[in-house]
């Protein structure tokens, strides 16, 4: 696939002029989105992937972002609509496409779409046809990466509004330790004490799916970064020694099992 790179940038940096990009918020996105297709590119290149196809997927995956905040004042989809449907939606029911790509085939559409629609599902439908789920697990890739670096990027108290000495002292609950064993992801519903959104952080790296994808997510230090809290209370800082000796090896074995 061939496209105009500068001419999709171009659209894109117009198309948010139109929101307020002094508002952090909107900063952070539009910042996600380059981060977010610069990883789509190369998790694409060790893939064996389209990897033009999968830097537009990148670049369109939070489009809906900007219409969610201006319509609704949040980001959070539970009280909003589905930034990733609603995006599509706008794309491809809306012909918002149009404005950053013309040419595409209806194949390389039905990619983008279908990737888009998908990025934040917490597990792909059943389905989806063998040549859009490489894109789609892709992109979800790129996505948790990227959601790493930003949670280590930025403090924990600000990101739950919660005060740090609460984490410092806070325990960690069975089920969220449990999690972290089984390598999956912690639901929100399980989520009790400070430290249980620590872990659910770093959890999402159980759900990293591409051999590439694990290396650059490995390589950019994010999960040892969110595990080098230092917790006062005894217990948890013993459990935050076990994630740091363990994460990569539960990691591994999750992959190597089930391939
Ligand atoms: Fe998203």
């Amino acid at each position: 696939m061939v496209i105009d790179r500068q001419k999709i940038i171009e659209a894109f940096r117009d198309y948010v002029s139109a929101y307020n990009a002094e508002d952090p918020k909107i900063k952070l996105k539009i910042d996600h989105t380059y981060r977010v297709a610069s990883l789509c590119e190369r998790i694409a290149a060790g893939e064996g992937a389209d990897v033009e196809l999968s830097w537009l997927c990148g670049m369109l995956h939070d489009i809906g972002r900007f219409e969610q905040v201006r319509r609704y004042g949040t980001f959070n989809d539970a009280l909003s609509v589905n930034h990733a449907e609603f995006g599509a939606d706008l794309l491809f029911c809306e012909g918002l496409i149009e404005k950053f790509a013309d040419g595409l085939s209806e194949e390389e559409l039905g990619i983008i779409e279908t990737a888009i629609r998908y990025h934040s599902v917490y597990r792909l439908p059943e389905g989806i046809p063998e040549s859009r789920l490489s894109y789609c697990k892709l992109l979800r890739d790129a996505d948790k990466i990227d959601i790493l670096y930003v949670n280590c990027m930025i403090p924990p108290k600000d990101i739950y509004d919660i005060p740090e000495e609460q984490f410092k002292t806070s325990e960690v609950s069975d089920e969220v330790k449990q999690c972290f064993l089984n390598g999956t992801t912690v639901l929100k519903s399980l989520r009790k004490h400070p430290a249980d959104y620590l872990v659910g952080q770093v959890c999402l790296a159980f759900e990293i799916e591409y051999p590439e994808s694990r290396r650059i997510a490995k390589e950019q230090g994010s999960v040892e970064k969110i595990l080098s809290f230092e917790p006062e209370n005894e217990a948890t800082a013993e459990w935050f020694g076990y994630m740091r000796a363990n994460i990569w090896n539960i990691i591994e074995a999750k992959y190597n099992t089930n391939k």
